[in-house]
């Protein structure tokens, strides 16, 4: 067999498996049924942050919460912010929410069906236009996720460790898409990713394109891929400033709209800083000129570029607050959308206190 008829016979061999053992999933439209690309917009960005089984009841509770495109674009940031928490990186559904005005503002609901007009769209970078492209309008096109690199990795034997190799399974991967069922196809080799070609112990003996696996035929399937080594994250350090009045209220505040948790509502911090910085320089940047107590222990938090080590120094104020102030019962913090790092804080300081 040439080239050309072994990548149709495992395109063949990949569809007939997805007709067979496609997952259901509450974004995944049956056999036969015209995708709602406001849902597979929906999951693909949900996606990029955490598991399937973890975007389920976020991708419903938002579907039931706002039913189309056009009732997410008028919902206040706040309560995206808020319903997102949980699924991290909140830079994403600031995004979402943007996408949703511009597509109901600029493009009367609808989702533009080039990849180049999805690209300009606030959150949308290329797995995600060539996803919706393939399995909002079944047009051809090549989404590589981690799931779909490893399969190609391992159906070629690439020995060249990720990220480096990317580029190259992009071309074999675009040599493999079919013209017809790109949506079907692309989420094939989803499900394939997912659930046979696992990180460890693949499953190769149910896979439907086997034969045709390079790493299988060389045993080489646990190996592969290869990575590259990690840099070690630098650590960055900060104090966290807790302060209460005697009402039980406490200090927040809302974190700059740029950078990272924009917008989202912290407990004061210091500046996070790698250099060690003394508890005297820190305190300088804390919101009043109070007496502190340290708590004991500290807080980690990681995030993608970094460790962040916090220190909790409580002190009470009953001044005049300052704009931007937000106090607010602790029992009100879910009123709020506190990103994961703050509200480990709050768990330290309550397993502290007892
Ligand atoms: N992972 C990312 N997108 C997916 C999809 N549409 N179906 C299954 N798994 C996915």
């Amino acid at each position: 067999m040439d080239e050309k008829q072994i990548i149709k016979d495992r395109v063949i061999k990949i569809l007939g498996w997805y007709d067979a053992h496609r997952r259901i999933l509450p974004w995944r439209s049956e056999p036969g049924v015209v995708p709602n690309p406001y849902h597979v917009w929906l999951s693909e960005i949900m996606l990029q942050q955490t598991t399937v089984a973890t975007v389920k009841s976020y991708f419903e509770y938002f579907l039931t919460r706002w039913p189309k495109i056009e009732n997410l674009a008028k919902a206040s940031l706040d309560d995206v912010l808020h319903a997102w928490q949980g699924l991290g990186y909140y830079a994403r559904a600031r995004n979402l929410h943007k996408c949703a005005q511009v597509i109901s503002s600029d493009y009367d609901c609808r989702f533009p069906e080039t990849e180049s007009a999805l690209l300009a769209l606030p959150g949308i970078g290329p797995y995600t236009a060539s996803a919706i492209m393939a399995i909002a309008f079944n047009k051809k096109s090549t989404p590589m996720d981690g799931n779909i690199e490893r399969v190609i990795t391992r159906l070629h034997a690439v020995m060249e460790p990720l990220p480096k190799s990317k580029k190259y399974l992009y071309q074999l991967a675009i040599k493999m898409t079919p013209d017809l069922r790109a949506g079907d196809y692309a989420q094939a080799l989803m499900d394939i990713g997912a659930t046979i070609c696992t990180p460890r112990s693949p499953n190769c003996g149910i896979c439907p394109i086997t034969r045709n696996c390079v790493a299988n035929l060389k045993g080489l399937e646990e190996e592969l891929p290869k990575r590259e080594k990690k840099p070690v994250k630098p650590v960055r350090r900060a104090i966290v400033f807790w302060v209460t009045r005697s009402s039980g209220k406490v200090l927040l505040r809302r974190r700059p709209e740029k950078g990272l948790l924009g917008g989202m509502i912290e407990i004061p911090s210091s500046s996070w800083e790698v250099k060690k910085k003394s508890h005297k320089e820190l305190i300088e940047q804390a919101p009043f000129d109070i007496n502190w107590k340290i708590i004991p222990g500290r807080v980690r938090h990681t995030f993608t570029h970094f460790h962040l080590d916090l220190e909790i120094f409580l002190g009470t104020y009953e001044g005049k607050s300052l704009k931007g102030d937000i106090w607010s019962m602790p029992h009100q913090f879910s009123d709020h959308a506190l990103p994961t790092v703050m509200k480990k804080v709050i768990a330290h300081l309550q397993a502290v206190s007892g």
